[in-house]
């Protein structure tokens, strides 16, 4: 087992520095560092391995087909699919949800139909569905939230009716951090025959995740917020589900026969992974994964929450902050603030100043800010690298803005 204490050390990039201060890093939430494992695990590849896959009869090609469907096969152990064909390789978490909205969604989206989306969601799960509704004059609603800013369930469970197809949800917010009671929420959806997409790409790499457990329907997630390289998505589907989609992309690699005007296509999931795909980097996301598990999802799901109460409560302690969640709601890891009179391109500008690396802006998410009432926000996000340290650095840029306008604490 790795222990966290000293974990740092693992990536490389906190050996550099930032506007001469050591960095800080509580910019997770929109991509996480990469530890020297998953680096070596790239490099080595092109090294040792590089090939195309599934196609090739020698044995460079072998090791390269090999080590790709190695990282199915863990990314499946790690989520709990049933079996490793409910792995499907995308680009991203954004490229998964497009891939149901277009595919599931031409088939089984018609007229007069409903998608249900809740208010905490990236764009990226929410302008698929609007699309797909525009495009299938099928009705998109919204869950509301609650004064805590949590999902609001007896809302929910008056939206859902006869005419719910798909549900489509996060399982934590990337700007408050909330994490909604997924089980519940579907089984209500199930009790009304709607399917549900879950959006995974803030909580996968932070707690347990079992979709078997979940009976979520999809779960679509990013690599590279999971210590994992940039360029690689992963859609779990239901087995049944997948077997029914047409493919999303066509071409190469994912038929079997090709005559002059059709074309025979694989089974799931390589159906869906149309070209050649990002061998390299999925290959070394395994890295990433392992290095996950010997940390322990429990120890780092408890080392986010101590991280945020302690920030929460540094916050917390200053009247002019306003932090836009209680620590009485479900929110970890990500933390979301605002300061009387000065924006937050200046706050993460001066954090920046200090070395500490903040986010800034709507965070991908315009019509939560909107529902908030707020313009934009400051979001520190916290992963296993991160330390109680990190929070007193981030402490002493919060005075630095005070003074720079003059603000009494
Ligand atoms: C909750 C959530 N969903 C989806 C995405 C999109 O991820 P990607 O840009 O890797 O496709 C993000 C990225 O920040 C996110 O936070």
């Amino acid at each position: 087992m790795k222990r966290l204490d000293d974990i740092k050390k693992e990536f490389p990039i906190f050996e550099r520095t930032i506007n001469g201060k050591p960095l800080v890093y509580l910019d997770n939430a929109s991509t996480t560092q990469k530890p020297r494992g998953v680096i070596s695990a790239l490099s080595d590849f092109y090294s040792l391995h590089n090939a195309n896959i599934h196609r090739g009869i020698h044995a460079l090609s072998e090791e390269a087909t090999e080590r790709y469907e190695q990282t199915r096969k863990t990314v499946a152990r790690f989520i709990n699919a049933e079996v490793p064909e409910e792995i499907v390789f995308t680009r991203n978490c954004t490229e998964s949800i497009n891939l149901v909205a277009r595919t599931w969604g031409e088939m089984h989206i018609g007229r007069g139909d409903e998608i249900i989306v809740s208010a905490l969601e990236h764009h990226a799960n929410l302008v698929p569905w609007q699309v797909l509704c525009m495009q299938k004059k099928a009705k998109l609603l919204v869950i509301p939230l609650t004064s805590e800013h949590e999902l609001d369930m007896a809302a929910y469970e008056k939206l859902l009716s006869k005419k719910t197809r798909m549900v489509c949800v996060t399982a934590q917010s990337n700007v408050l951090g909330v994490c909604p009671d997924l089980k519940d929420l579907i089984k209500k959806a199930h009790a009304r025959k709607a399917l549900v997409l879950v959006d995974g790409a803030q909580s996968v790499g932070h707690r347990r995740t079992n979709v078997q457990a979940l009976d979520c329907d999809f779960f679509a997630f990013s690599a590279h917020k999971m210590l994992g390289p940039t360029g690689v998505g992963v859609l779990f589907g239901k087995y049944e589900l997948l077997e029914d989609m047409p493919p999303f992309l066509v071409g190469g690699d994912m038929v079997t026969t090709v005559e002059q005007y059709r074309s025979f296509y694989r089974e799931v999931p390589w159906r869906f992974e149309a070209g050649t795909p990002n061998i390299a980097d999925v290959a070394a996301f395994r890295s990433a994964i392992e290095f996950l598990d010997e940390v322990g999802l429990d120890s780092i799901e408890a080392h986010d929450r101590e991280l945020w109460q302690a920030a929460f409560t540094m916050l917390a302690a200053n009247p002019r902050v306003r932090v836009l969640v209680s620590d009485a709601c479900s929110a970890t890891s990500v933390l979301p603030f605002v300061i009387e009179g000065v924006h937050p391109h200046d706050i993460a500008t001066i954090f920046d100043s200090e070395g500490v690396a903040i986010r800034s802006g709507l965070h991908c998410a315009e019509p939560l800010h909107r529902r908030l009432c707020v313009p934009a926000t400051a979001r520190m996000s916290f992963y296993l690298y991160n330390t109680f340290q990190d929070i007193e650095m981030a402490e002493k840029a919060l005075k630095k803005i005070f003074k720079i306008f003059s603000l009494t604490p």
